[in-house]
């Protein structure tokens, strides 16, 4: 089933069409993987998907329900259910690790006790390995704990649906397989629906149940990771079938 359905989706700033008559749905509890080259779209379609970027045509549902794009009630409705990593991880630096994960709560949950909050954000920071950091500023972390950080800020909010853009950018084979068995495990253990950005095929491949590859303004494939191979088309196989970098 849906969680997310795009019909006749035109994505685009002012009079520039990025993106033309998009048709493609979000699996619940699947991970969705977007892949293009850079500059095809895949952050300015993310950011219509999580209501900052309003479609220049046709329409976004959550849930069944069409998103409003001028109504704030809408909008505050989809913040409060989706958790986001940036592409530039968006972390205050101002602000300590602890601090950090804790945004979101004290934005969405003015009423949580002290306690319950500190707890929230310590078990965040423990699923991604980073509790002996809490104190820590951003600038004191590496790009790979940065990467987690921004992970634990998505998930605080307990979000049934994660957006994450080149969450494995940048981070050496094993700090990005253990991101992606983090990715895999929350969507198996609590049901998580995700939609990523990636290019590493090493990644898609452990991670992806759906493609869209972006291409030309449009998807030129959507479906799923085992139908690639029967895919004809030669820029798909291309893609795909060059070398995972050793
Ligand atoms: N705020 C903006 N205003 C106008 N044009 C923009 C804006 N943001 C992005 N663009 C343009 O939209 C196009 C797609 O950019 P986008 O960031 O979505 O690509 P991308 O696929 O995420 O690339 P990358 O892989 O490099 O992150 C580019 O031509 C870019 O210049
Ligand atoms: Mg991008």
């Amino acid at each position: 089933m849906e969680i997310i359905r795009v019909r006749g989706l035109d994505v685009g700033y002012g009079t520039t069409v990025i993106l033309r008559g998009l048709d493609f749905d979000v699996l619940k509890g699947r991970i969705t993987v977007i892949v293009g080259e850079s500059g095809s779209g895949k952050s300015s379609l993310m950011k219509t998907m999580i209501g900052l970027l309003p479609p220049l045509r046709g329409e976004v549902s959550l849930a069944g329900e069409r998103i409003d794009f001028s109504s704030e009630r809408d909008l505050h409705k989809l913040y409060r259910r989706i958790g986001v990593l940036y592409q530039t991880g968006a972390l205050l630096n101002s602000l300590t690790l602890f601090e950090n994960i804790a945004l979101p709560i004290r934005m969405h949950h003015r009423d949580w006790p002290r306690e319950k909050t500190a707890g929230r954000v310590r078990d965040m920071l423990e699923r991604v390995g980073l509790h002996e950091h809490d104190d820590k500023y951003p600038f004191e972390l590496s790009g790979g704990m940065r990467k987690r950080a921004a992970l634990a800020r998505a998930m605080v909010l307990d979000p049934d649906l994660i957006f994450c853009d080149e969450p494995s950018s940048g981070l050496d084979p094993i700090t990005s397989s253990g991101l992606d068995e983090l990715l895999n495990e929350l969507r198996t253990a609590h049901g998580v629906t995700f939609v990523v950005v990636t290019h590493e095929l090493r990644s898609i491949a452990r991670i992806a149940d759906q493609i869209l590859v972006i291409r030309d303004e449009a998807i030129l494939f959507a479906g799923e990771y085992a139908d690639i191979p029967a895919c004809p088309d030669p820029y798909i196989q291309a893609f795909f079938l060059r070398k995972a970098e050793p």
